[in-house]
């Protein structure tokens, strides 16, 4: 019997605080108008001092879990997704993993950046469907407020907080029926942290991006993972039900919609009110459109996302 693996819950979690562009016209030269035209965000949420990824992994976890109707000793796999981990190791799945009291099962991180929950649950379907794991924890969560230069104009508007997460459980017929990841650290420079651990913290700690060649190439990309997605699985752009993309720039998304001839109706967007969580994003208004009933049983979704290496991928499932 092939083993597929399907989604039993969703989850997702915001910080309480949030910071609106008529704030940001005040740290930075900018403008609500500039930044509404060129991005489509209103607002973000921000983690407040002390406020971790991990802590927001833990509430958008938990709320998985209980939507998937199962106990945290159930999971036997935690993939988490993250730019912004709490500590260098531990990783953030192991620290979380303890904050529910989950002993013993596969714990790790991805970091893929914008693409890290695409490759994450991509990872824990291939575990499932091998049967290694049984129910899997996949979240995406992300503190990116910490590594962006809040003087930066550039940058400074565009991100915001949160996390989301997935449990999935293995099943006799798809669930997630593809998916498509794939990398060029060629374009390393165009969007990135120069400083690290490994470099002795040479260079800046902060997001540095080429604003407008990011945009170009996510355009193209994200053109060429519709065609592929869909190619692989002989399907069509009529058989798409939703489109949850990665929430990076409302204009990114218009983009994509229009290559699948998707009315805007048909795509979930969640830009306007929580910026680019990069890992964060898609998991979140998955849960965002499960939850207001728009995403309904038996319904085809298009995950697809684009980030920093570049790394860019793509998950096509049945809800
Ligand atoms: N407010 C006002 N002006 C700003 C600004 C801001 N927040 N940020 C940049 N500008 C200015 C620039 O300095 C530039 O001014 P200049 O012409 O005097 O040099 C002007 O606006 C145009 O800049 P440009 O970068 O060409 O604008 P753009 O139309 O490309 O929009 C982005 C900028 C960042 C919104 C757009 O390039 C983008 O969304 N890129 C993709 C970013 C992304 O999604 N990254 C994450 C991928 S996962």
């Amino acid at each position: 019997m092939t083993l597929y693996s399907r989604i039993l819950g969703t989850g997702g979690h915001l910080p309480r605080n949030v910071l609106t562009n008529q704030e940001l016209e005040r740290m930075v030269d900018t403008s609500d108008a500039w930044i509404r035209e060129r991005t489509g965000i209103r607002q973000r949420h921000i983690a407040e001092d002390g406020e971790t990824c991990v802590d927001l992994a833990e509430v958008a976890s938990r709320r998985a879990i209980e939507a998937a109707g199962i106990a945290p000793h159930d999971i036997d796999l935690i993939v988490m997704a993250t730019t912004t981990p709490d500590q260098t190791f531990p990783s953030s799945a192991c620290l979380l993993q303890n904050r529910l009291d989950i002993h013993g099962c596969a714990a790790f991180d991805v970091q893929a950046v914008c693409t890290g929950f695409i490759y994450a649950l991509g990872i824990a379907d291939k575990f499932i469907r091998t049967g290694a794991a049984t129910k899997a924890l996949v979240i995406g969560a992300e503190t990116i407020s910490r590594i962006i230069d809040w003087t930066d104009r550039g940058t400074c508007v565009l991100f915001g907080d949160g996390a989301g997460a997935v449990v999935i459980g293995a099943a006799d017929e798809p669930g997630i029926i593809d998916s498509h990841l794939h990398a060029d650290g060629a374009y390393r420079e165009l969007l990135q942290v120069p400083a690290g651990i490994g470099n002795g913290g040479n260079g800046s700690p902060f997001m540095e991006m080429k604003g407008n060649e990011v945009f170009r190439v996510a355009v193209t990309t994200l053109g060429r993972i519709v065609d592929e997605v869909l190619e692989a699985n002989a399907m069509t752009r009529a058989d798409i039900d939703w489109l949850v993309p990665h929430q990076a720039n409302m204009r990114i998304i218009q983009a994509t919609a229009r290559k699948l001839d998707l009315p805007m109706e048909q795509v979930v967007v969640t830009v306007e009110e929580h910026g680019n969580t990069s890992a964060a994003s898609v998991p979140l208004a998955f849960d965002a459109a499960v939850r207001d009933g728009r995403i309904e049983r038996g319904q085809t979704v298009l995950m697809e996302a684009f980030g920093g290496g570049f790394t860019w991928g793509s998950v096509l499932l049945r809800y």
